[in-house]
């Protein structure tokens, strides 16, 4: 059950652009007047801006540009991701913690969301600069009744729920270079690190990290990075409310991971080809000590690359390293 703020918070979101009454907040939520009141004082030290207009009621106008959970919660519209929001302003690594709290038996769609890492974690034992407040570090906690074998399958989906709500708010061709980076023209915006506990017939907790640069220039990124990453400002020369864009992933995520276990993979597929970087074109790639080139042609279900040779035959790669 949500607490009276929560509920409170959710009407008034529900009724932005009009006014609700005192009276009408206290009998949907069976409290007094005076408790409504102590509430909307609450809010209003907490930044929210709300208007009491006499004989009309309450109106939101605005709430505080800085993240904490409550102002995560507002205005959230999913069903259950995001329910719980573990929130921090600082961090080593929320991937590391939602792990801590998937073992500690946290519900499925918990959230841990941070400010600021002073550990991020990339794929590969890499470090993810994170040591800012203007991206999005994340890590979700699902408890998918699948078998194990089809884990790469969510590191798959939510490259394409990023691509998707990434294009449609800046409107730039945002691509998907496997296995899972996101990418604008041939810099990295974006990194997906999924990490797995499982039995042998089922998987336990998946946690599915995001790192998303928003707000930083180039210039403020470390020297071993700079040429190669890009964020949603450099590319845009727009400033992005950091809160609305994790909204928009969890609602899509959401709603992606619905339709995934109702329909199966094959709208995913046919997605993540659409949005694949260098698709169709030819590449140089090294398995083992072996280099060869082919043309990129997609992936199959296990997340795995599928690659035209000379021969026109179509090679699996589980683990090259391409030259891109
Ligand atoms: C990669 O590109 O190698 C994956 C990067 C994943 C970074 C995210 S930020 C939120 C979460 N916490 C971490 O420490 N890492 C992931």
């Amino acid at each position: 059950m949500s607490s009276t703020r929560e509920r409170i918070m959710a009407l008034l979101a529900a009724n932005s652009d009009s006014y609700i009454s005192g009276q009408s907040i206290s009998d949907q939520l069976k409290i007094s007047r005076t408790a409504v009141w102590k509430q909307m004082k609450v809010l209003k030290e907490d930044g929210y801006l709300i208007e009491a207009i006499p004989n009309k009621g309450y109106r939101i106008i605005s709430t505080p540009t800085k993240l904490s959970e409550n102002t995560l919660q507002w205005g959230l519209n999913t069903n259950w991701l995001g329910k719980s929001i573990e929130f921090f302003e600082e961090i080593d690594s929320t991937q590391t913690k939602a792990n801590i709290l998937a073992q500690q038996g946290c519900n499925h769609g918990t959230v841990v969301i941070a400010n600021k890492q002073e550990a991020g974690r990339g794929r590969m034992n890499r470090t993810w600069y994170s040591n800012n407040e203007d991206g999005i570090w994340m890590s979700i906690v699902l408890r998918p009744k699948v078998l194990p074998a089809h884990a790469p399958q969510f590191t798959l989906l939510t490259g394409t729920v990023l691509a998707d709500v990434l294009s449609k708010k800046t409107e730039l061709d945002i691509r998907i270079k496997w296995p899972n980076d996101l990418f604008i023209g041939d810099k990295k915006v974006a990194g997906i690190l999924t990490e797995m506990q499982a039995e042998q017939d089922q998987i336990q907790h998946l946690v599915i990290g995001i790192g998303i640069n928003v707000n930083q220039l180039t210039s403020e990124l470390p020297d071993e990075i700079i040429n190669k990453a890009t964020s949603l400002r450099e590319e845009t020369s727009h400033v992005y409310s950091i809160r609305e864009l994790i909204q928009a992933v969890l609602h899509a995520f959401e709603k992606a991971y619905d339709r995934y276990l109702d329909t199966g993979f094959s709208e995913i597929k046919t997605n993540w080809e659409n949005r694949g970087y260098k698709m169709n074109e030819n590449v140089t790639y090294h398995s083992g000590n072996v280099q060869s080139q082919g043309i990129i042609k997609g992936i199959n279900e296990d997340g795995a690359l599928l690659v035209q040779n000379s021969h026109n035959q179509i090679i699996t790669l589980y683990s090259a390293e391409i030259d891109w």
